[in-house]
């Protein structure tokens, strides 16, 4: 077996990288591993009795640094050499106290489902990132953590690095989300895994439920009630026995957003999406994609393990301006950059409403978008209301024109988005820094070249 490293060295080497503009894209690609369920099998299975097998974890830097974390924390995580994760767990209640920093890198997710999984034992844990995770905001976690008993010192707004001094002895409580977040969601339930009786999130709008899909999965109650105005209750049943499992991670449907948008942009592409993860509260890009007019045949629709998946057939379709709605925010929150590049390309105009959680992303997306799109001689507003307006450049006969360098603020997901755009521009495209693309999609390059993408150094 090979030992991963328990700690992830600091991404550190900037990487510029440069687009120029593609034939058909074709081919039939696994893309790697969803990220959100990686974080979340590493995290259970730390806490399950017994081991978890992972196939097909995701084995990006955000991950990585989740798996350092839980070996810090007492679980063993290993890789063994045909790439299956195996996780031998402590038990619930029997994380150890780590003595070294926990270093999360770019990942929100890992910062906050971890600080609730830590804020429920008595153990006190010291949290860091990187740059850009550092500026995030945590207080939407630690407010609802506290109200459970949990204490934390933290820099202003609750900014990492923070102190989590955890407890074995939390109160449950009832907590309706401010904010769409599937990661707060997520905190308050693994906090109440070890919390005696009943903790319970309403969210007003439907955010991933990949947390409580896993937790069931492992062996939890959490249950569900529809409340009189339309909200949902999510309740976990604390101390429950959890069990190693195995797990099948799906292919990231974030991910393949960025070689299905590919696809449809560029004239004769036929491309294969395989095993890609088809949950509903993630597919809200697909959706506002066919409602463009593209074409995507969901082929061989399954269940692996509590999870839907799907082939995902994508052929060259001239795309059409849309409204997207602000309820559809949460469904597809990470796809809006690789949306406003396909609305870039599109006929007519795309306008994309209720952005606001888009400025507290890996950078303030919105800005990043709007900015880079604008260097590429894109028109694109940004309203007060935080809605996006992209005036297409499709039917004109003349792609948007590019030829700039669009900047990154270490956002891996603005740096894949402009390089697709720059296989549609009439110039290349080019990304300040494509480093971080390993925090989310290791391979990327390589995989999109593989397709018929130009995309290299720059
Ligand atoms: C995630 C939830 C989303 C998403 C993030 C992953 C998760 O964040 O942006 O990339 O795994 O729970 P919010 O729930 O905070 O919007």
């Amino acid at each position: 077996m090979t030992q991963a490293p328990a700690t992830q060295a600091p991404i550190t080497q900037v990487k510029p990288l440069r687009s120029a503009a593609t034939g058909a894209i074709q081919g039939s690609i696994r893309v790697p591993g969803d990220k959100s369920i990686s974080h979340r099998s590493l995290m259970l299975g730390a806490i399950a009795v017994g081991e978890t097998v992972i196939h097909g974890l995701l084995e990006g830097e955000d991950v990585l640094h989740t798996a350092a974390a839980m070996r810090l924390l007492g679980a063993q995580a290993e890789r063994d050499a045909a790439g299956v994760w195996r996780v031998r767990g402590v038990g619930l209640g029997a994380l150890q106290e780590p003595a070294q920093v926990l270093d999360m890198g770019n990942s929100g997710t890992a910062a906050r489902l971890l600080m609730g999984l830590v804020a429920g034992h008595p153990i006190t844990c010291v949290f860091t990132g990187d740059a850009s995770l550092n500026k995030r905001p945590m207080a939407r976690v630690t407010k609802p953590l506290e109200e459970m008993g949990a204490r934390f010192v933290g820099r202003s707004g609750g900014r990492l690095p923070l102190t989590v001094v955890g407890s074995g002895d939390l109160v449950p409580i009832s907590y309706r989300l401010p904010v769409a977040s599937a990661q707060v969601k997520s905190a308050i339930l693994l906090a109440g895994l070890n919390t005696a009786g009943a903790t319970t999130v309403i969210e007003a709008e439907p955010t991933r439920d990949h947390t409580e899909l896993m937790l069931r999965h492992f062996g939890a109650t959490v249950t569900t009630e529809r409340l009189a105005d339309g909200a949902l209750a999510v309740t976990v049943t604390g101390q429950p026995e959890l069990t190693g499992r195995t797990i099948h991670v799906p292919a990231d449907p974030s991910s393949a957003a960025f070689p299905a948008v590919a696809a449809l942009l560029r004239p004769g592409s036929e491309l294969l999406l395989n095993d890609v993860g088809m949950n509903p509260r993630r597919t809200g890009l697909y959706d506002t994609l066919v409602e463009m007019g593209a074409d995507i045949a969901f082929e061989n629709r399954r269940d692996q393990a509590g999870e839907p998946v799907a082939d995902l057939r994508v052929r060259h379709s001239a795309l059409k301006g849309v409204v997207v709605p602000a309820d559809r925010a949460p469904s597809m929150i990470d796809e809006y950059p690789v949306l406003a590049a396909a609305a870039a390309c599109a006929e007519g105009t795309t306008v994309m409403l209720g952005l606001k959680e888009l400025r507290v992303k890996e950078s303030d997306r919105l800005a990043m978008v709007a900015e880079g799109l604008a260097r590429c001689g894109v028109s694109v507003e940004v309203g007060a209301d935080d809605s996006l307006t992209v005036h297409g450049t499709g039917g004109t006969g003349k792609g948007p024109k590019g030829g700039a360098t669009v900047l990154t603020a270490m956002d891996h997901r603005i740096a894949m988005s402009f390089l697709v755009l720059g296989m549609a521009t009439e110039e290349p495209v080019s990304v300040d820094d494509g480093a971080f693309i390993d925090t989310s999609f290791p391979g990327f390059v390589g995989l999109m070249n593989g397709l018929g993408a130009k995309i290299g150094e720059a």
